[in-house]
């Protein structure tokens, strides 16, 4: 029998999660201040959510977690935030609202890949679906929240990038046009794409095989067979990331690893060291008829999700300062049982009133409850020798000027405020 963590997964560990924090606390507040609100929806859901007709994408056909419950119900593990989200405004009537519903999620999602560097079987997904709209600016909308989110962190050498894929009948045409440019060559394309060829010929797009490469340079693309409704949609969404100093690259090749997709895509891309293959931060776009197949009326959405794991090694990467922990207010140091007890008490009075002060347990030497302070960054020290218990008085030493004060034990709290310029 072995105890090891679960293939593909990882556990954040203490030094690790205050950096997870700190992201979380950034975007969440970012996505509040665009007016989107939290939605929390269950981490499985029926299959059907996911397995539906028009999803014939590897990463659901193949890569989902799908299991039967003691009464035989064929539950799915969410691979993905979107459909449940959807599943959730219909089945909450959430579109009777008279706007458009602005939600943000964050949650850990599960597929069966190979693991990687930067790809896990479980992952999380930090996103947003704006639903019940389809006119350009809700696209506008969004593709400038995942800027900003990029932009807001410093993210050095991450971009957005953008293409459309049009309606319907742009589709339509574009595979038609597509499949008619790569048949002569279907025996010299990669394996992968030949099984793509029939079932999803799009994805055949961005292949990164060589073989692939070599023969879509003259490919069409999908922005050549937009209809005019469509091109003037994509025209429209552009021109308001323009006014709003967005900045994007239009890549007419990107297509996305969903099928529900039509209109705007978009993948928030970095060239960062550690990333290898799997470079993409997050992507999303926009999807026209996901919350009719899911039982709703005949509403466009759009959204995006960034995986967080990606987004954390950007941001250590390119922006460390932003994970600096936050420091300790103070530690309390103390020598023997009678100092101790008193430190333990005067320790739980300050917390009480909003510090965060700690101490070392058991009572350790003067030494090594000095290390632990400075592990904790402590911006204070509270001393509380045998001299100052016999006078009902502490020490206070600010660890950066090193100055030190002697109070009573009443003038503890307010001294160490004025101390940290505690407003
Ligand atoms: P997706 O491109 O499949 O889109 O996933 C979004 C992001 O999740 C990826 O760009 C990547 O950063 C991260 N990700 C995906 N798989 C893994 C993995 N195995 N390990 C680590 N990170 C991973 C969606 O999921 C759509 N639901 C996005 C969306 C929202 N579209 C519209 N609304």
């Amino acid at each position: 029998m072995s105890f090891v963590k679960v293939k593909g997964t990882y556990d954040v560990l203490p030094e690790e999660s205050f950096k997870w924090q700190a992201l979380e606390a950034h975007v969440k507040a970012l996505y509040q201040r665009f007016g989107y609100q939290e939605i929390r929806t269950p981490i499985m859901e029926y299959a059907s959510v996911f397995h539906r007709d028009s999803e014939q994408s590897d990463m659901v056909t193949k890569e989902t977690y799908n299991f039967k419950d003691k009464s035989n119900r064929l539950l799915t593990l969410r691979p993905e935030g979107t459909a449940g989200i959807i599943r959730s405004y219909v089945e909450n009537k959430l579109y009777t609202k008279q706007e458009v519903t602005k939600l943000y999620y964050l949650g850990p999602n599960f597929r069966y890949e190979r693991p990687q560097k930067m790809r896990y079987r479980q992952f999380m997904q930090l996103g947003v679906e704006a639903i019940g709209d389809s006119s350009p600016t809700l696209d506008a909308e969004v593709v400038t929240l995942a800027y900003e989110t990029i932009r807001s962190l410093d993210l050095k050498n991450v971009k957005v990038c953008i293409n459309s894929l049009g309606d319907e009948q742009s589709r339509t045409q574009y595979l038609s046009a597509l499949k008619n440019y790569l048949t002569p060559f279907k025996e010299h394309l990669s394996i992968d794409s030949q099984h793509r060829f029939d079932k999803n010929p799009l994805r055949i797009l961005d292949s990164k095989a060589p073989e692939d490469q070599v023969l879509l340079k003259n490919a069409p693309i999908p922005l050549d067979y937009l209809t005019p409704d469509a091109q003037a949609h994509f025209q429209a969404v552009l021109s308001l990331l323009d006014a709003s100093d967005v900045i994007y690259e239009l890549s007419p090749r990107l297509v996305r690893g969903l099928d529900y997709y039509a209109h705007t895509v978009f993948e928030i891309q970095a060239d960062v060291e550690g990333f290898g293959s799997h470079n993409a931060l997050g992507g999303g776009g926009r999807y026209q008829h996901l919350v009719h197949e899911l039982g709703g009326p005949q509403l466009g959405g759009i959204g995006f999700a960034f995986g967080m794991e990606r987004l954390l090694h950007a941001l250590v990467v390119s922006n460390p300062d932003f994970l600096t922990p936050k420091a300790m207010d103070a530690f309390m140091i103390s020598f023997d049982d009678m100092t101790q007890e008193k430190a333990f008490s005067l320790m739980q009075n300050l917390r009480r009133q909003g510090f965060s002060v700690d101490m070392t347990f058991p009572l350790k030497s003067f030494k090594a409850q000095l290390k632990q302070a400075l592990k904790h960054a402590a911006r204070a020290l509270i001393i509380l020798g045998e001299e100052e218990l016999s006078q009902g008085q502490v020490t206070i030493k600010n660890t950066q000027t090193e100055k030190q004060v002697k109070v009573p034990f009443e003038k503890l709290s307010s001294t160490l405020k004025e101390i940290l310029n505690h407003v």
